[in-house]
């Protein structure tokens, strides 16, 4: 309604809107409808045939959409001529400047006072909502009737093994995980963010065990998920030597025997060991959970809850908190066996002496023979998967489902999912996506002793604190230098993590991710600062400027220079870069985006000065940054980042 008034002052009677296009909450979908609409009644070409070949411009030289008029496939042989008479025959328009041709492109340039005006104050009214209001669309049920609700999706991820070392799988799976729920919650679905724990096989025996040993209750309740892996490595030890000790005493035994000595007392040792040994009371303890003696899981279950406890605080230092926190010992036995059947009545499984086996050979080579059961009943990872699926459909109905797991586990996802085709679970085995990501290579930090993320996080907090008192007199200008470091600590992992594909490994390099040169962390925290302190510095020097509403009160037109056409050109990239990123579903697509606003926020500076410019002018001046700090603040959220109003 706004818009279509904002258009009237250009002339325009109606508000140019192509089917399936949100013009209000997209700059660049009006753009293109107009373009569409205009060049459609010139050339008698229908509006469906020339909207989608109105393509984003690569280089801004290129003006702001281009046109290969060879997609329009219309029958003529000469295309730069044919260039030449759309561009002739397209008419004055109060938007877009007659086409540039460049062969056989069309190229449109967007005039730049009406995108002002009409960017601007559609960013700020929007405000948090900027570029999310137009991919609501994207998580309806049926686009075309929102009474039908939104699909839902679970995302799957981080998923670390209690009592174990959070690695960089761990740690990347959090991060582009945290980002995708982001991203679907922002397109309008409903998202499910779940935790899928390693919490269960005979390792947690062997956890008991320990904890009976070298447990303290203390250090416990104080930090479960180092103590616990503390006992894990020394319980571990015991049981090592101890198998030591076994594979020496068969040894001597053999010699023994060939001289004829008596070797008794020996067998004796072994029997002990193997009869009350902690690899043996582990299997015990184990056999009793399984068996769900309260108390066995009581003990279990206390180590469990506590560690979720502490993971909760350390997920949400990244943004980040789930809905579910599932996991290996959730998956029930009645979905397995059900699972287990379903596999044997269709023929997909089979024996192999005494095993259960999926031979998916016939499928693809690549795919392997699955073990699905082991010879003395066991179940696996890839059958808890199975059974898991399963239940997460019961629990939730969900419409898609993404496992965000490293490319190490390729594999072991192409045979589930694979699996719950053959299974005939089309209603799972449709809706799922692997999510997969390359290595962290020499994630070694300064003391060498980072294992968890907490110890990760306060490492870079740390050096990201040095960094920052370098510069003593910044430094002393800063509120809670500390916290600041914190964040720009965690903003300098994550954009490490974010800023490559997915695919690519990367070197953990501390001294790069926590400069403020480069395209890191600290430097878009650092953009995202200077706007906040623009804002801060006219209120402080004109302080009625406070009450000033920008979206109706600045003069538009006062923003010449090429500089700011360039950063509105920018913020109206905005909706469409996140509709494209629900596409790629990579966080370079936005991180790429928001560092070239970055760059062209830093070249600005010098030419748009606000502070100290003539009235109209900073007001002006002060809508355009405002904007740009809302855009900026938009996407680093979406990343999971904290933006910071000063640093
Ligand atoms: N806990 C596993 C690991 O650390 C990752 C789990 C991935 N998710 C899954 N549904 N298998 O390797």
């Amino acid at each position: 309604e706004g818009l279509a008034t904002a258009l009237q002052d250009f002339g325009l009677d109606h508000v140019p809107a192509e089917p399936n296009t949100y013009p209000a909450h997209n700059p660049f979908d009006l753009y293109r409808s107009h373009v569409t609409e205009l060049l459609s009644q010139a050339s008698g070409i229908e509006p469906k045939i020339i909207y989608p070949t109105l393509g984003k411009t690569v280089k801004s030289e290129h003006g702001d959409l281009q046109l290969a008029v060879q997609a329009l496939r219309q029958k003529r042989k000469d295309m730069p001529e044919f260039a030449k008479e759309l561009a002739d025959k397209f008419p004055e328009s109060p938007l877009v400047e007659k086409p540039v041709v460049t062969g056989t492109f069309l190229n449109f340039f967007f005039k730049p006072e009406p995108l002002a005006k009409l960017v601007l104050p559609s960013v700020l009214k929007a405000g948090p909502s900027y570029g999310f209001a137009a991919a609501q669309h994207l998580g309806l049920k049926d686009p075309a009737d929102p009474s039908k609700g939104r699909k839902k999706i679970i995302v799957e991820f981080s998923s670390p093994n209690i009592a174990k070392p959070f690695h960089a799988g761990h740690l990347r799976s959090t991060i582009i995980g945290g980002f995708l729920a982001n991203l679907y919650d922002g397109a309008g679905w409903d998202v499910v963010r779940m935790n899928y724990l390693g919490d269960w096989g005979k390792q947690y025996g062997v956890l008991a065990i320990g904890f009976d040993l070298y447990g303290s209750e203390e250090e416990l309740v104080k930090n479960p998920i180092g103590h616990l892996y503390d006992v894990y490595v020394k319980i571990s030890k015991s049981a090592a030597e101890e198998a030591d000790t076994v594979k020496s005493a068969k040894e001597e035994i053999a010699k023994k025997k060939e001289a004829g000595e008596d070797t008794s007392e020996l067998e004796a040792k072994i029997k002990k060991i193997e009869e009350e040994g902690v690899d043996q009371q582990a299997r015990n303890y184990f056999a009793k959970m399984c068996d769900k003696d309260e108390k066995a899981l009581g003990i279990w279950k206390r180590f469990r809850d506590l560690s979720i406890e502490k993971y909760k605080q350390t997920y949400a230092r990244l943004n980040i908190k789930y809905d579910d926190y599932s996991g290996e010992s959730q998956v029930t036995d009645e979905s397995m066996d059900h699972a287990a059947r379903v596999l044997e009545e269709k023929k997909v499984s089979e024996n192999s002496e005494g095993a259960i086996i999926v031979d998916l050979t016939k499928h693809s080579k690549k795919l392997g023979k699955a073990l699905v059961k082991k010879k003395d009943g066991t179940s696996l990872y890839l059958t808890r998967d199975i059974g898991e699926a399963r239940q997460r459909v019961e629990k939730y109905n969900f419409d898609k489902m993404i496992y965000v797991v490293a490319s190490q586990q390729d594999l072991h996802l192409a045979q589930l999912f694979k699996i719950e085709e053959i299974m005939g679970w089309d209603d799972i085995s449709k809706k799922c996506q692997h999510i997969n990501f390359g290595m962290v290579l020499g994630m070694s930090t300064r003391k060498g002793t980072a294992k968890f993320l907490d110890d990760i996080l306060a490492e870079v907090g740390e050096k990201m604190h040095d960094v920052m008192k370098s510069n003593e007199t910044k430094y002393a200008q800063v509120d809670e230098p500390e916290k600041t470091a914190d964040t720009l600590g965690i903003s300098a992992v994550m954009v490490q993590d974010m800023k490559g594909k997915r695919i690519n490994n990367y070197t953990f390099d501390m001294d790069r991710m926590c400069s403020f040169e480069g395209d890191t962390g600290p430097y878009l925290q650092y953009a995202h600062a200077r706007l906040c302190s623009i804002t801060r510095k006219v209120v402080a020097a004109t302080p009625d400027v406070a009450d000033v509403d920008l979206t109706t009160a600045a003069d538009l037109t006062l923003l010449k220079e090429a500089q700011a056409v360039n950063l509105v050109r920018e913020l109206a990239s905005w909706p469409d870069i996140l509709l494209n990123t629900v596409k790629t579903q990579e966080p370079t697509t936005v991180l790429t985006y928001l560092f070239k606003m970055a760059h062209a926020l830093s070249s600005s500076y010098d030419h748009l000065q606000v502070v100290g410019s003539e009235r109209e002018i900073m007001i002006a001046r002060l809508a355009l940054y405002t904007a740009a700090r809302q855009v900026l603040n938009n996407g680093m959220r979406l990343l999971g980042l904290n933006p910071v109003e000063r640093m």
